[in-house]
């Protein structure tokens, strides 16, 4: 099947019943959306929609959480704070002197992971220029587990189905979740295989699309994913940033993240634009796709691979890094359990931030990894910060911890393993499996991407050689706006307003 980009600049000729039923139901049920610019900067926010979020819990299906879609939430209020929670890690812990701050995404509603934001970019793009009826249409979520999650949370705010479509590997919480939320069991399809099984994912997603009302939101090849977390992502951390340096002047050397859709990734594009970032790409060492080409397994779920997501800004990436998931396997148990805290307070953290590190899922571990190799690689100072982010934290693994421990410290955790596993795993990161992407490892990772889009996805050639070029992705930016304001005329055409 041929594919053109998923770039919405223009209303579907062919939408308007489509955008007609989107109005009526929204008015129905009194449903108004966000903006981009108002995800962005939440300190907009009017009197009315704050007094209505006071009454809102943030994991309820309530409308009102879609202007919880951002990064400034905390456990402590309902309404938002003025800079996003995040943490800032000492150099007796991470062996660098260059600054390593995360931005907490288990902070987003509903889901707890900030993938809840790509959800809402994607579907808002397509519900705004007629290409998604919620009153025919079946919302299809692809991914390994928290896109699909955060798509199902909002397609039950809008009052549409919602398919999640994951490998039957990923984690227990994953699916414990999906059975709260989903109406009609059948709407969770399991596919065979774990974390970097993708291959499968889009073959489902094929079969799903020859019946037309299933519409496949493919977070990693919609730019809504890509532009959602370049209008939001980014000025958030560039917040964190300013914040952290405002008694101690530095510049925003790096951004790190690993990559799953590279959704993520286009908040380092925004950075680079303002700050002149770098920005660092991470996969899996046992799945080295980017750095050898390579295939595998493994466990930090969330980030895929085995193949280049069509979204991924690859001729933008300044540098490709690998992380072990026996790493971070291993680091998740020392930073919840009582024998790995002790072992950090040796080492100087705080119990403060030490219970802060429950924050950080799997990926989050890999994405601090890969920040201070970025760091030592480059061998930044204590006049660099490297930002990088925590999808979502610890308690979405407990289920894997077990195996973890079963698998590896079958007598028990004790202090002398935490001394272990912190030394090999945090201490002492090393360099290795890094790469500085030159021209010439631009154009190849870029290539190697043709296999999946122009072979097997119907992506015509053009197209996909379009993106090698940054005056393409710089022509994305402006659809932030048009978007916006298309949301503005939506919902003057809608009536909602922001009341329980
Ligand atoms: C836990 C976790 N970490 C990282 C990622 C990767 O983020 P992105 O898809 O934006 O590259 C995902 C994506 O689903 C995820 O669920």
């Amino acid at each position: 099947m041929r594919r053109s980009l998923a770039v919405f600049d223009e209303f579907d000729p062919t939408g308007k019943k489509s955008f007609a039923n989107a109005i009526n139901r929204f008015r129905e049920r009194n449903i108004v959306l966000p903006k981009f610019s108002e995800l962005k900067d939440p300190s907009t926010f009017e009197p009315d929609l704050l007094e209505a979020l006071s009454d809102v819990a943030p994991d309820d299906a309530d409308p009102l959480n879609l202007f919880r879609v951002h990064w400034f939430n905390t456990p402590n209020q309902p309404t938002p704070t003025s800079t996003p929670d995040h943490i800032e890690l000492p150099p007796e812990l991470t062996g660098t002197s260059a600054r390593i701050v995360v931005a907490l995404g288990n902070r987003f509603p509903m889901i707890s992971a900030h993938k809840v934001l790509a959800a809402y970019s994607c579907l808002v793009a397509r519900l705004v220029t007629g290409r998604f009826d919620p009153t025919v249409n079946r919302a299809v979520w692809p991914s390994t587990g928290n896109y699909a999650r955060g798509g199902v949370a909002i397609s039950k705010i809008m009052g549409c189905r919602g398919v999640a479509v994951l490998p039957e590997g990923m984690s227990r919480e994953r699916f414990e979740w999906l059975d709260r939320w989903i109406e009609h069991p059948e709407d969770v399809i399991r596919t065979p295989g774990t974390e970097a099984n993708v291959k499968e994912i889009y073959d489902e997603c094929s079969r799903l699309e020859a019946d037309k009302s299933n519409i496949i939101l493919n977070q990693f090849s919609e730019f809504s994913n890509h532009l959602g977390h370049y209008a939001v992502t980014g000025p958030a951390l560039e917040l964190i940033f300013q914040k952290v340096t405002s008694d101690r002047p530095a510049q925003l050397a790096a951004f790190v993240s690993a990559s799953g859709s590279a959704g993520t990734l286009g908040a380092g594009d925004y950075l680079k634009d303002t700050h002149d970032t770098r920005i660092v790409a991470v996969e899996a060492l046992e799945v080295p796709t980017m750095l050898y080409n390579g295939f595998g397994d493994h466990n930090i779920q969330g980030i895929g691979d085995k193949h280049v997501p069509l979204i991924h800004n690859v001729t933008n990436t300044d540098l490709i890094v690998g992380v072990s998931d026996r790493a971070t396997d291993q680091l998740d148990v020392a930073f919840n359990t009582p024998a790995g805290l002790r072992s950090l307070e040796r080492q100087g953290v705080s119990p403060e931030l030490g219970s802060w590190l429950t924050n950080l899922g799997y990926s989050s571990i890999c994405n601090i990894l890969a920040a201070i190799k970025s760091a030592k690689h480059w061998k930044l100072s204590e006049e660099d910060v490297v930002v990088t982010v925590a999808t979502d934290g610890s308690e979405l693994y407990n289920s894997e911890r077990e195996k973890v421990m079963r698998r590896d410290f079958p007598s028990g955790f004790e202090d002398a393993d935490a001394e272990n596993v912190l030394t090999t795993y945090l201490n002492n990161t090393s360099t290795e499996h890094i790469l500085d992407m030159d021209e010439r490892n631009r154009n190849r990772v870029f290539n190697l991407g043709y296999f999946t889009w122009v072979e097997q996805q119907g992506i015509s050639i053009e197209d996909f050689e379009r993106r090698r070029n940054q005056s393409w992705w710089n022509g994305l930016r402006p659809l932030i706006e048009k978007w916006d304001n298309r949301i503005s005329e939506f919902n003057a055409a809608t009536g909602a307003k922001h009341r329980k």
